[in-house]
């Protein structure tokens, strides 16, 4: 009598074989089965050694899935009309430029705290930019932010990417390998060639690539058309390396909260790596302010304990704060509907957000913070411990 564990590794080789052979149809159907076998099992036995191992290998193939979907759907775009897609023009859906006036406006003093990390980022990219002549050696093209979901990667490099006006090139992972089986290190080429055309007329550009560990994680199924294209990144990465390109202001931002699962090789060519942590209690109660402060025009706030919401929001990110906050929002507004009240007869009080703190936990895993730091350590450009 078959297993259903190893039902599901049979579907699973059954998948990987089609996907090889391209047969991406049949690839998703058996990645599915083999889904559903391995989850069933967990399941029945969720206490089976191997349990982290097959939670590894169903989340892989959910990727997957969704990837090779992705990419169906978008071959039958193209398919019905192939007179976009000319040989050398690129698919502008890999990637969206984004001018300075195209985003919002928010700067480095709209995020709280992030110090070290702001620091880290004058270093980096903010001064050579404002004066090169004052670097002769050249500076890193590539950085690396890392650190826990929610914390300001993703909003901080929006910030520097206005605090030096740049033009923005957000890479979006997901988009950019259902395109890349297909077309492989063109579109990665086009990508660096208009940041260059960019860069080389003066114009500061920033190539950012959100969870970037989607992209350079060593698969173990390796498929010749995601191969082909992360080599001609790091091909790329290393053309900026060059003399040729020491002084152009161009910059390679990739930002993950899984740097564990990079490359090594991809992680040499990322020379700044900056770790961006989770916010300490202090930083914990100027977010609380901050946000809450965004209320006052709306509800009178009485005298709020910032101290506790902090000393009750250990493990909290950035990001359940601003959860929190908006939750604390809606029920006022709730409230004053249900009892047909006038927005000034509802104060605000701590209450309202413990409250809400009861009922939110905190997204950061405290076990994982030792690994992060460890990992700044041994690979961080500014450890500061
Ligand atoms: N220092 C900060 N000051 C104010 N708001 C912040 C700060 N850091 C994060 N936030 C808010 O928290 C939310 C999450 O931030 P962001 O998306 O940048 O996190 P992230 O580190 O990129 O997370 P993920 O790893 O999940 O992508 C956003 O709404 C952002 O505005
Ligand atoms: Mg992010």
């Amino acid at each position: 009598m078959y297993h259903l564990a190893d039902q599901g590794i049979e579907y699973a080789q059954k998948a990987i074989s089609a996907d090889r052979a391209g047969d991406y149809e049949n690839a998703i159907k058996y990645y599915k089965i083999a889904v559903d076998f391995l989850s069933k099992y967990l399941v029945l036995y969720p206490d089976t050694p191997l349990a982290d191992f097959y939670k590894e290998l169903i989340s892989k193939y959910k990727n997957r899935i969704s990837v090779l979907e992705k990419m169906m759907v978008e071959k039958s775009r193209v398919e019905a009309s192939p007179s976009t897609s000319t040989s050398n023009q690129i698919d502008a859906s890999i990637f969206e430029v984004l001018k300075p006036e195209q985003r919002a406006k928010k700067t480095f003093n709209d995020l709280v705290d992030l110090e070290s990390v702001k620091r880290a980022l004058k270093r980096s990219v903010i001064y050579p930019v404002k004066d090169p002549s004052l670097y002769p050696l050249g500076w890193p093209k590539g950085i690396l932010l890392f650190g826990p979901p929610g914390c300001g990667k993703t909003e901080i490099t929006l910030a520097l990417a206005n605090e030096i006006n740049a033009v923005l090139l957000n890479v979006s992972p997901a988009n950019i390998m259902s395109k890349w089986l297909g077309d492989t290190e063109k579109n990665v080429k086009a990508l660096f060639n208009i940041a260059r055309e960019y860069a080389m007329k003066g114009q500061p550009t920033i190539i950012f690539i959100d969870e970037v560990d989607a992209l350079f994680q060593q698969y173990s199924v390796e498929i010749g058309g995601e191969k082909r294209a992360r080599n001609q990144f790091l091909i790329e990465m290393d053309g900026l390396a060059s003399k040729e390109h020491a002084k152009i202001p161009l910059f390679v931002i990739g930002a993950t909260n899984k740097p564990w699962n990079l490359d090594i090789g991809f992680i040499r060519r990322f020379e700044r790596r900056i770790y961006v942590p989770p916010p300490t209690r202090e930083v914990r109660k100027l977010l609380f302010e901050h946000y809450t402060s965004k209320l006052a025009n709306t509800f009178q706030l009485e005298q709020i304990d910032y101290d506790k919401l902090a000393d009750l929001t250990e493990g909290y990110s950035s990001s359940d704060i601003v959860s929190i906050v908006k939750e604390v929002q809606n029920n006022i507004v709730e409230e004053i509907n249900e009892r047909n009240l006038k927005p000034a007869d509802r104060k605000v009080r701590t209450e309202d957000f413990i409250e809400v703190i009861k009922k939110h936990k905190p997204s950061i895993d405290q076990r994982l913070l030792d690994v992060y730091k460890e990992w700044n350590k041994q690979y961080g450009t500014y450890s500061e411990d």
